[in-house]
């Protein structure tokens, strides 16, 4: 592997087991076919290098789809070092594919706290001049513990609604140092990966982990958002009957009028069979909630952070313990109750599935890719600020995604654009 800026980019990995490889390429091989949006970035960039001088540092789920970005960003000139951003969520599959084709990554299923931060830094060795987070977990540590770094970085991606959050109140209380896009909330991400991904990604990940029935059962969503629309939409689908728990009235309002009973989580917790929080907050399912679930109940989280539902409460009330299943851990409570946890409240859907189908995650990569090629060229330009990715952006992604599956639809005509801006046409 050749040095280049004196970091010798293909010697530089710890995932674990190099051995993988060969089956993590073909889940690559697959996720290709499926992802013709970012693939036809790859083709129109792979000539003309336009990220030559890129050196990025990743910290994203490493699964299929993220592999098939970081082989287009490394195609269009980048040279990438890249670690996931969660303990369970890292396919050791595609991290060995990875790896063994020369990307410098640093990641492995099952990894500790320590280790966590750990391959953060190692992914800042090489300085990098473009950051690219899924939760804000990188940035943060450029700025709280290699604040030097930050002049050299033109900006930085972020992928989810937590990680926008955190850099938004960031920027907020003048602390940002330098330019980031929100990625999460473009319209051909946010309304799509979150609500169609995590919908289906995280009932995938419940019926591996319990394969349980979901016709008939009673099943809780915490929060109405975008994740949790797409995953009530899904259950309902599946014929649960569905209960959403909010705490913003207009989203509350749109629950019901989409045809769900809405209710107090305290409430709800004497009824759910199934219980899945989508929140981005702290605290959602607490000790009170454990305390009068039914025996049986199941718990699990598709929100960022694992504080959603308070596992150290449920420690609390526990007699015992076991694994009942692969990312099923069963608890029986004191009175012999028994909650069963899945993938230890941390993503379902990436934990105990593979994460969202790679047809979705193309829209979300094609952001991603866009708009690291957009800091490239401009990010000197641009405050440090959270800025969204252009309105024209998404039409286009939108557009190659749609004759991407052979539909064309149609335009305004002249007399329509006229139309459109003439305020004095009435009656
Ligand atoms: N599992 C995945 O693959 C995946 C994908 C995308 C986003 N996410 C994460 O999922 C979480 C939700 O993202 P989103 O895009 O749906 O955000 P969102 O802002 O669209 O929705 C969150 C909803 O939760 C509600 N809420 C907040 N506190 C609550 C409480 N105490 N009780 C009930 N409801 C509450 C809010 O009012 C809001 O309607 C974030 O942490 C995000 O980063 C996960």
């Amino acid at each position: 592997m050749a040095k280049k800026n004196g970091y010798d980019e293909g010697k530089k990995y710890k995932v674990r087991d190099i051995e993988l490889a060969v089956d993590g390429r073909k889940r690559i091989d697959w996720a290709e076919s499926r992802m013709p949006v970012l693939m036809s970035l790859r083709e129109k960039y792979r000539k003309t290098k336009p990220m030559k001088g890129m050196r990025i540092a990743g910290c994203i789920h490493v699964t299929k789809e993220t592999a098939v970005l970081v082989e287009t960003l490394r195609a269009a000139g980048a040279q990438v070092s890249w670690s996931g951003c969660n303990p369970l969520s890292t396919q050791d599959d595609v991290g060995a594919a990875l790896a063994a084709t020369g990307t410098s990554i640093y990641t492995w299923h099952g990894m500790n706290t320590k280790e966590f931060y750990w391959r953060i830094e190692q992914t800042l060795n090489f300085k990098p001049n473009l950051t690219l987070d899924d939760g804000a977990d990188l940035i943060m540590t450029v700025h709280t513990k290699h604040p030097g770094l930050a002049p050299g970085i033109l900006g930085g991606t972020e992928e989810t609604t937590t990680g926008v959050h955190r850099l938004r109140a960031m920027a907020d209380d003048g602390k940002l140092l330098y330019p980031i896009i929100a990625v999460n909330d473009a319209e051909t991400k946010w309304d799509f990966d979150n609500v169609y991904g995590t919908g289906q990604s995280s009932l995938d990940g419940i019926l591996r982990a319990s394969s349980v029935l979901l016709a008939g059962k009673t099943f809780v969503v915490a929060g109405y958002g975008h994740c949790g629309r797409g995953v009530a939409m899904r259950a309902a689908g599946m014929g649960a009957n569905v209960i959403v728990t909010e705490v913003k009235a207009t989203a509350a309002l749109k629950a019901t009028l989409e045809g769900f009973r809405v209710m107090k989580m305290d409430q709800a917790a004497k009824l759910g069979d199934i219980f899945i929080t989508a929140t981005g907050m702290k605290d959602i399912i607490v000790k009170k909630h454990f305390e009068r679930m039914k025996d049986g109940a199941l718990v699990c989280n598709t929100g960022h952070y694992d504080c959603e539902i308070n596992i150290e409460e449920l420690e609390t009330l526990k007699k015992r313990k076991r694994t009942i299943r692969e990312n099923n851990e069963e608890y029986t409570l004191k009175d012999g109750r028994r909650v069963y946890v899945l993938a230890q409240g941390r993503l379902v859907n990436l934990a105990a599935a593979e994460g969202h189908p790679s047809e979705v995650m193309d829209m979300s990569f094609a952001n991603q890719f866009l708009s690291l090629l957009r800091l490239a060229r401009e990010g000197k330009n641009l405050d440090a600020a959270v800025h969204d990715i252009p309105v024209k952006q998404d039409q286009e992604i939108a557009k190659i995604k749609l004759s991407t599956q052979g539909m064309v639809i149609d335009k305004l005509s002249k007399e329509q654009i006229e139309y459109a801006t003439d305020y004095l046409a009435g009656t």
